[in-house]
């Protein structure tokens, strides 16, 4: 879910219902929006996108001066429009916007029943408004209300509110993301940057456990017990451009053509390309001196990454292993003081994982969060981050995140190698050169890729099945999952060597095979080709080498340019990106929202 919140000079209908378009990205079952005025507080919700939202705004206009607005993804209760935020209390003076999960909120109801308070949705949310209504009942003020009745919640939220005739919001947060936008004579909060960077660059990023009461004289900033707290205003560098879709029909083909200046910027100042190695500033040689085995942890397209990142560190000797923080905390895998554990994820906020690094904290392992979101709450639980810089990633798939993870996640196991052998990796002095190389790499794929004939030749296939071997096995994983998210086709990744023991069952004439050629005994996948030709798939080959034995039997060839075979997979990984871009746009999917999913999974 996404919430926004503004408080200004001017109407703030527009501002609230233009940042939900931005974090539709979030969730995107319903949407709403509240807004104070003169007769109090006007509220408008509709299930569907925000353009449904707009529509009706269109129809039966409201105005107000400050306001609350929410995209919601459900987690309890249906997708109705009662179950729709914001919610309010029976007497229409508090409006509440939330993003997580109130865990306790049956027994809040309960209570709050008991006492008289009638409940109009399904919906955990609900029980805020009505236990601020009884905080003020009671006799307290909007803000001390706000207060205590955060105080009896558990679960994780970031919650916002206008309450009574307060010309204020009060938000707070714990677990879940919040970020302050402080503009000329105007304030926001919002679950993301995006929802605002086009009124202000300007941002304050709040803490657990905070609390923000914002008016049009300011903002002030308080822990639970009411104590001032300091927090920086930082100055984001993006340009506000790069959050919106410059001129291309969907966020995820902007990203996809944004890869070559986002890596430029991961691998930027972090490249020894004259002796070989990684210039971390982040993690200085000897950093990592006493680790002696390394735990991956992540979720989806991460996880991919993640398990590529497991297998450049075993390549050099390392004991590395790739977990879905879902299954790690269920898993328990042993840990010691010596063991590294590595979050991988995009947003820094997907609840399996935060709750994987608690596990492996708890257990005495050291933490590193990868991510791309600068002040999000991975960074805050892990001892240490190291930052992709792929600018603001929208669509809901995941693309130049994916490229600068591995990326990164190959200069980390580069530093870790020299520390834990005490020596540069004998090719390290080519892997660096070949990742400042990548950039362009990437962009001659963007401007010679055959990806859309090969989409359009094989559309209404059965099927789609994606192998590899090593490193191509994850960038198999991560074709097929981009695949089925965005065009709704039935997509699997398989190892190579898996095939012959299950899949093959699966492979007729009209289930294309995507064969991804890195470097890492490309004999076997080839024979594993020969495999499936033989029961009559048409194969498409991705790999750099088209003079081969590879080109001569694959019906269609996806070429990369010749690299370093570990990051040939990144290489191969792009063209996939493509393939499934251009499948889900003949089938005219909405690429950027596809059903049921969301960007940023805050819930376990
Ligand atoms: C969701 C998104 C995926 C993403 C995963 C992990 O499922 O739809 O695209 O890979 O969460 O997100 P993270 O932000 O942790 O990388």
């Amino acid at each position: 879910c996404g919430i926004t919140a503004c408080i200004g000079a001017d109407d703030s209908v527009e501002s609230l219902v233009d940042g939900l378009r931005r974090l539709e990205y979030r969730g995107y079952d319903s949407a709403g929006i509240a807004v104070k005025n003169q007769s109090g507080i006007s509220l408008t919700k509709r299930v569907g996108e925000v353009s449904e939202l707009v529509a009706a705004v269109e129809k039966d206009p409201i105005s107000g001066s400050f306001g609350i607005g929410h995209t919601r993804w459900a987690t309890h209760g249906g997708v109705t429009d009662g179950n729709a935020h914001p919610h309010t209390d029976e007497s229409g003076r508090v409006a509440v916007v939330h993003n997580g999960i109130i865990s306790n909120y049956q027994s809040l109801r309960a209570e709050l029943e008991s006492k008289g308070h009638k409940f109009s949705s399904e919906t955990d949310t609900e029980v805020v408004p009505h236990l601020i209504e009884e905080n003020l009942l009671a006799g307290a003020s909007p803000e001390d209300a706000f207060r205590a009745a955060i105080g009896s919640l558990s679960g994780s939220y970031a919650i916002a509110a206008i309450i009574g005739d307060e010309h204020a919001i009060y938000a707070t947060r714990s677990g879940s993301p919040l970020v302050l936008g402080v503009g000329e004579g105007e304030y926001y909060l919002a679950s993301d940057v995006p929802a605002f960077i086009q009124h202000t660059q300007q941002v304050v990023y709040l803490h657990d456990g905070d609390f923000v009461v914002t008016s049009l004289d300011g903002y002030s900033i308080t822990d639970s017990a009411g104590r001032p707290v300091d927090r920086p205003v930082e100055y984001i560098e993006w340009d506000p451009e790069t959050a919106t879709k410059g001129g291309y029909e969907h966020f995820m083909y902007k990203e996809i053509n944004e890869q070559p200046g986002a890596l430029r910027r991961t691998t930027q100042g972090r490249l020894d390309t004259r002796t070989g190695g990684a210039k971390l500033d982040e993690f200085p040689p000897g950093t990592f001196a006493d680790v002696q085995q390394v735990h991956l942890i992540a979720m989806g397209t991460s996880h991919h990454a993640g398990m590529y990142a497991a297998s450049l560190l075993n390549a050099r000797g390392i004991p590395a292993y790739a977990f879905m923080s879902g299954e790690y905390s269920v898993v328990k895998p042993p840990v010691t003081p010596s063991t590294l554990v590595v979050a991988v994820s995009q947003s820094g906020e997907t609840a399996d994982t935060l709750d994987a690094v608690r596990r492996a904290r708890s257990a005495g392992a050291r933490t590193l969060a990868v991510t791309n979101v600068v002040g999000s709450s991975i960074t805050r639980e892990c001892d240490d981050e190291l930052l992709l810089r792929a600018g603001p990633e929208i669509g809901v798939a995941a693309t130049k995140t994916f490229s600068s993870q591995v990326t990164a996640l190959a200069l980390l196991a580069e530093r870790i190698t020299e520390d834990y052998t005490g020596m540069k990796s004998t090719d390290s002095r080519e892997l660096m050169n070949a990742l400042a190389r990548l950039p362009g790499d990437v962009q001659e794929i963007l401007d010679t890729s055959t990806a859309r004939e090969v989409a359009i030749e094989y559309e209404g296939s059965d099927a789609y099945f994606f192998i590899g071997r090593g490193p191509a096995h994850p960038v198999a994983l991560e074709g097929a999952l981009k695949f089925k998210e965005i065009s709704y086709e039935h997509a699997e990744g398989f190892a190579a060597s898996e095939l012959k023991h299950g899949p093959l069952a699966l492979v007729t004439p009209i289930t294309p095979v995507f064969a991804i050629f890195t470097g890492h005994e490309d004999e076997a996948t080839l024979s594993n080709v020969k495999e499936v030709q033989a029961r009559g798939a048409p194969v498409i080959a991705v790999t750099s080498d088209e003079s081969s034995e590879i080109a001569e039997f694959a019906d269609h060839v996806l070429s990369i340019p010749e690299t370093h075979p570990e990051i040939a997979g990144i290489l191969a990984n792009v063209q996939l990106q493509l393939v499934a871009y251009h499948a889900a746009n003949l089938l005219e999917r909405p690429i950027d929202k596809p059903r049921n999913l969301a960007k940023c999974v805050t819930v376990e």
